[in-house]
């Protein structure tokens, strides 16, 4: 699955799940844009993509920035001239309830990075895409299927609504040759559960899924680079749940 001439735009490239992404698209010979906040980390990342492939371009930004996020694009479309494939990865979750009054904030919080960064990106990235016929991967969760609890209820419809946002891009996006693909991921050990403050670890979870097991995130980068590629040339709109049968039970 060689991406060799093609640029990657990837936010949340610091960690866990974009990080791995970076990587691999850089070991298939990829230009990449990786975006971040963490500059230790984005540096790591950065210096794991030059050992297997080129040497990324970082961008520190905040992603409830619309600002940033115009930088986001103007400085990856002054590096590498054009782009091929977003990932709009980045997200956090935090909780908040209807009865201790902190629902609102965690919605407002969460809607601004999971959901209206992505919407924002995708207007600015859509006509680069038009151009190289390239392609969206939305990462979701599967508790924008299954309500996974009311403390991150606001995160729940936060990963809803981008579903939604997926499915309505791709139909836009289809007559101009731009496909726009989702992946729910389940569980994946990464430092979200660190990062977002959440009570438990990755591997904890386990017990919620039907294999018994949670995800690394090799197994959904390997899912993106699939759908990114010509190999997927006839999927859109599509939602990849890859959960280990966590929506099952
Ligand atoms: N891990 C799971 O169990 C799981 C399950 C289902 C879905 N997901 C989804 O998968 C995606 C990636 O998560 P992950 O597991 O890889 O988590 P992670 O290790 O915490 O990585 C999250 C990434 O998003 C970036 N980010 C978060 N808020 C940001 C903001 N306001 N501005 C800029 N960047 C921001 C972080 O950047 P910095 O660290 O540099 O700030 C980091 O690179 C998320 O959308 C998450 O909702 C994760």
């Amino acid at each position: 699955m060689s991406f060799a001439n093609k640029v990657v735009l990837i936010t949340g490239g610091s960690s866990g799940i974009g990080a791995t992404t970076a990587v691999f698209f850089a070991k298939e010979g990829a230009d990449v844009a990786i975006v971040g906040r963490n500059q230790t980390k984005l540096k790591k990342v950065a210096e794991e993509c030059a050992k297997n492939g080129k040497t990324p371009l970082v961008i520190t930004a905040e992603l409830s920035s619309a600002d940033d996020i115009k930088r986001i694009v103007e400085e990856t479309v002054e590096k590498f001239k054009k782009i091929d494939v977003l990932v709009n990865n980045a997200g956090f979750a935090v909780a908040g309830c209807i009865l201790d009054g902190k629902v609102l904030d965690a919605y407002d919080a969460m809607m601004s990075v999971n959901v209206r960064s992505v919407i924002q990106l995708t207007t600015l990235v859509a006509p680069h895409l038009v151009k190289t016929k390239g392609n969206i991967v939305n990462i979701s969760s599967i508790a924008g299927k299954k309500v996974t609890g009311a403390a991150y209820m606001a995160y729940n419809v936060s990963k809803a609504a981008l579903d939604h946002f997926t499915r309505g891009a791709a139909l836009e996006l289809s007559a101009s040759g731009v496909r726009v693909n989702g992946i729910s991921p389940g569980p994946v050990k990464t430092d979200f559960f660190d990062n977002c403050a959440i009570p438990v670890t990755a591997d904890a979870l386990s017990t919620i899924t039907a294999l018994k097991r949670v995800s690394d995130s090799e197994e959904i980068a390997n899912l993106i680079l699939y759908l990114a590629s010509d190999k997927a040339k006839g999927i859109t709109g599509s939602d990849f749940v890859c959960d280990n049968g966590g929506l099952l039970i």
